[in-house]
């Protein structure tokens, strides 16, 4: 896993202009993505702002209760997951189910995939939030696999 960049928005203004770059690279492919960080980090924040970039004309909506959602108005589909409430033992029943979405040309945004304790063997972007105040967020990208190296590296122009 290779660290990429480290982003610290200042606000959710900073952290939209994040999101849209975030679109931009991800759209030719899609991408795979694994969310981490504390309950308030801004995980879903983040994903509703990717999406807001990608057109999704729905209202995004946490899925922790439902574990996934799904949006397919927008330039590309979005299937966006929230593991928390699985726990592992759940989330090892879905694995094969969540490596399904990791086919091209989709975003998959998956919140607390620490739950599969199952190293996912993906390549796949990893991204870090941590709470630093009440508006400031530390953004960590990683990449695993040469294809999302590439992705966040052009993030970085
Ligand atoms: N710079 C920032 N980036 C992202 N979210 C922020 C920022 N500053 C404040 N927030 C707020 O933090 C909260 C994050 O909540 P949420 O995205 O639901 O967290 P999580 O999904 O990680 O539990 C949101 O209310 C969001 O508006
Ligand atoms: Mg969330």
């Amino acid at each position: 896993m290779e660290k990429i960049f480290t982003f610290i928005s200042k606000n959710l203004d900073d952290t939209d202009i994040i999101a849209s770059k975030f679109s931009k690279v991800i759209l030719k492919e899609g991408a795979f993505v694994c969310l981490y960080g504390d309950i308030g980090a801004g995980k879903t924040a983040f994903t509703k702002l990717v999406a807001k970039h990608l057109d999704v004309k729905e209202k995004v909506t946490s899925p922790s209760f439902v574990i996934i959602n799904e949006y397919l108005s927008g330039k590309m589909p979005v299937y966006h997951f929230d593991l928390y409430r699985l726990e592992k033992e759940g989330v090892r029943t879905i694995v094969d189910e969540l490596m399904e979405y990791s086919r091209p040309n989709v975003l998959t945004m998956v919140e607390w995939a620490e739950f599969s304790d199952i190293e996912l063997p993906l390549d796949r972007i990893e991204i870090k939030i941590e709470y630093v105040d009440e508006t400031v967020r530390n953004f960590d990208f990683y990449a695993v696999g040469e294809k999302y190296e590439k992705i966040l590296e052009e993030m970085k122009s």
